[in-house]
């Protein structure tokens, strides 16, 4: 169990955050003016995200260097090797070519060296990582960025390392593992050995939040249940982008760049009882750009020949038709998540009726304010890329989704129809 440093009460949770004010007033998706000021505005804005997606810490050093002292960790048993087998990604484009030779050749750089990982933080080349050296070669300071969880590699040169795929899930980094390396004394053994379970692919952020100088165990939710974390491309439409439908997409990402990455910033929802304030908020004033960064990205097609087209349209009819899919996997985004009566209200499905364990949703915002556990309807997007699928990886195939459907509502598909059906998943 984390130890609560500080216990936070009720009454120090303030009503209305400027987080939620960002939220409602970030309109990104809002229809685009066609004057060239305003696209070339938009454009820097898109950039000035895709930057801070990739690179910002938000500060969080607060949290990964002065509490979870990982700079030390890094220095002292984080070789390379070690880094890619927790998941950790290498972007090739950072590399210089004397490098990229010696990787290709196998000698020159010493892959069970920490000093190689020191030198890879210094080029800015791991993936979601950035690092501080000083002139004599000391990690000074470590820090985390959105793309640690929310990005990988195509494994180009070698397999963890290649050019960067913004907004695909990292399936392989085991968060759960990396926190565990910690030697902070604010971390005690049972929580390390829970965290060690949680595995490749999954995190969960709503164990605890950092507030700037304590961890705070969120007692709900103790034991951890770690989450499926989950692609953040083919989002632009969708609304109340997560698991929960907590809020907005921007909701969200100060809830975790404050909370949980441990960035330096003001997040406060009375819901869940949590309201971090600190200044100067380093996190905020980003919101925007990050915001119309994350929805340019788009879903990668399926690669051709991945699926059978054939199977994958006779599946389409059986997801309108017979199977159902479509009632709650609405329109172009897969959702139905915005079809409520009133559209300010996200549209959920209670555990049971999607047979889902309520466990995490009970957690969640909307869980916690309304007393009911419920899910949103996931939009279905980059199907093949995941290893698992619902929120807590419970179907570990697309063939065990269809069956878990099949099952809940006594669909009686026939073999064949199954596999038309996951055809088509993998066509999306
Ligand atoms: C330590 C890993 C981790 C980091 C770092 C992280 N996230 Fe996430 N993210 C998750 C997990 C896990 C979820 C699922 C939580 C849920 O929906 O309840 C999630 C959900 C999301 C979603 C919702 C996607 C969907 O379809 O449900 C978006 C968008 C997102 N994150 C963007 C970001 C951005 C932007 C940042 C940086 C500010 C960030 N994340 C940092 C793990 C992470
Ligand atoms: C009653 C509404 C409803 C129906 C009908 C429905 N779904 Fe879902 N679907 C959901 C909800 C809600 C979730 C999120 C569950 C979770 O993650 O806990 C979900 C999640 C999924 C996921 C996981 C996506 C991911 O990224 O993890 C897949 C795949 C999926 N559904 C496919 C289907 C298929 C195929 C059918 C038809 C056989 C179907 N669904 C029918 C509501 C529905």
């Amino acid at each position: 169990m984390i130890r609560p440093a500080r216990l936070i009460g009720a009454a120090s949770v303030v009503l209305v955050t400027t987080a939620l004010a960002v939220c409602g007033l970030t309109a990104a998706d809002s229809p685009q003016s066609t004057t060239t000021t305003v696209q070339r505005a938009s454009v820097v804005r898109v950039d000035d995200g895709k930057t801070i997606f990739r690179f910002e810490t938000f500060g969080d050093e607060q949290l990964w260097t002065d509490v979870l002292r990982m700079h030390e960790v890094i220095a002292t048993s984080v070789d390379p090797i070690t880094a890619l087998t927790v998941g950790l990604k290498v972007d090739v484009d950072a590399l210089p070519a004397s490098i990229i030779d010696a990787l290709r050749s196998g000698t020159g750089v010493d892959l069970t060296s920490p000093e190689t990982t020191i030198q890879l933080l210094k080029l800015n080349a791991v993936v979601g990582v950035k690092g501080t050296v000083s002139d004599t070669g000391q990690l000074t300071s470590v820090g985390i960025t959105c793309a640690l969880c929310h990005s990988t590699v195509d494994n180009s040169l070698m397999a963890g390392i290649g050019h960067r795929l913004d907004g695909w899930a990292n399936a392989d980094l085991d968060v759960g593992k990396i926190v565990a390396l910690s030697t902070s004394p604010l971390l005690d053994d049972a929580t390390k050995a829970d965290f060690r379970t949680w595995g490749p692919g999954k995190y969960d952020p709503r164990h605890h939040y950092f507030d700037g100088t304590n961890i705070i165990g969120l007692p709900l939710n103790t034991p951890s249940l770690p989450v499926v974390i989950p692609p953040a491309y083919g989002l632009k439409g969708v609304g109340f982008e997560t698991y929960n439908g907590d809020g907005p997409i921007s909701y969200w990402n100060s809830y975790v760049g404050v909370g949980q990455m441990g960035g330096q910033g003001s997040f406060s929802d009375p819901r869940i009882g949590v309201s971090i304030s600190q200044t100067p908020d380093l996190v905020t004033p980003r919101l925007p750009a990050l915001l119309a960064y994350q929805l340019s990205l788009r879903t990668p097609k399926a690669p051709k020949g991945s699926f059978n087209q054939a199977a994958a349209d006779r599946g389409e009819g059986i997801f309108h038709g017979q199977a159902g899919c479509a009632t709650c996997h609405k329109g172009s985004t897969f959702t139905d998540v915005l079809s409520g009566a009133d559209p300010s209200v996200p549209l959920l499905h209670e555990a049971t009726e999607v047979g889902m364990d309520p466990t995490y949703a009970e957690k969640s915002a909307t869980g916690m304010s309304t007393g009911i556990a419920a899910y949103r309807t996931t939009p279905l997007r980059g199907l093949q890329q995941r290893r698992f699928y619902f929120h807590d990886g419970s179907a570990s195939s697309l063939l065990a989704v269809v069956n878990h459907y099949d099952a809940l509502f006594q669909l009686h598909l026939t073999e064949a129809q199954k596999s038309d059906l996951v055809e088509y998943l993998k066509s999306l």
